[in-house]
């Protein structure tokens, strides 16, 4: 089968644990499960259920659930009792308005949601999504007092053509340059390589940690404080591995939130 030269072998267990956290315990992990346009309301019950059962918060990490906009209130209303918390899958930059089919940042906020996707890779194809817009959306989602969970992440393209710290680095410009570093405290960045995105192709933990590296770096001050996540294809079998290394703080999953038993034993890896 073809494998990209840029796709290294798998790395040896030395080599893993090298890059491992060593005494690296101050950021708490954070496990996110992005449904996309995934459910019903009979499935979500029953998925809910299942992770609530799992998941009693005396573990070590916080779990992030974001349904679509459409059971946002039935998610909520099953997380009541529970230490999951609710978050959306994306946000209007404007507060209210004409603009129809939009939700805005108050209304999540409304909702309970204590977090919001931002810039995924799916919006930024699919429905054009600009940097500068991007920014926006990050900036109104904070002004609502939710926490963005910014996704970046390079294509196939730009990764096979060298380019891909480049791609990043213009996409958290585009959001330094409008909000500034230091709102950064009350954030979550999620590196999300396009090519690893429900590919069944994780980033090895070499390609992953490096990127992570990078993007800390950019942070400033306050690189040593902000939560990076990891995101594509991530599943059970492998997240251990990819949680080991100092720079990834967890997870933002999209197939595996779907299924409880994949869901809770990585956010099992991730206390
Ligand atoms: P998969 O976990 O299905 O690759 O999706 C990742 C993702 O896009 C989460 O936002």
């Amino acid at each position: 089968m073809f494998k990209p030269s840029w796709l290294p072998l798998a790395p040896a267990l030395g080599e893993v644990l090298l890059l491992s956290k060593a005494s690296n315990a101050k950021r708490r992990q954070l496990v996110v499960g992005n449904w996309k346009m995934n459910g019903n309301l009979r499935e979500n019950a029953d998925l809910l259920v299942a992770i609530t059962n799992g998941w009693q918060g005396e573990h070590g990490a916080d779990v992030v659930i974001c349904p679509p906009f459409p059971y946002l209130n039935q998610v909520r209303e099953i997380l009541h009792n529970s230490p999951i918390i609710l978050g959306a899958q994306t946000v209007h930059d404007q507060d209210k308005g004409a603009f129809t089919g939009e939700v805005s940042a108050s209304m999540l906020a409304d909702l309970d949601c204590k977090f919001v996707i931002i810039g995924h890779n799916e919006r930024r194809r699919m429905q054009h999504e600009s940097d500068q817009q991007v920014a926006e959306k990050f900036a109104a989602a904070q002004k609502a007092g939710l926490t963005p969970i910014l996704c970046v992440g390079e294509s196939l393209q730009d990764r096979e053509q060298g380019i891909y710290l480049e791609t990043i680095s213009r996409q958290l410009n585009a959001v330094f340059a409008h909000t500034g570093k230091d709102v950064f405290d009350k954030a979550v960045l999620a590196y999300e390589p396009v090519w690893a995105v429900g590919t069944g192709k994780t980033a090895t933990p070499e390609q992953a940690e490096e990127v992570h590296k990078f993007m800390r770096a950019q942070l400033g001050a306050l690189s040593e404080k902000v939560r990076i996540l990891y995101g594509g294809s991530v599943k059970a079998h492998n997240a251990q591995q990819l949680f080991a290394l100092a720079d990834i703080d967890g997870a933002l999953l999209g197939g595996a939130s779907l299924d409880a038993n994949e869901f809770l034993a990585i956010c099992k890896a991730a206390e």
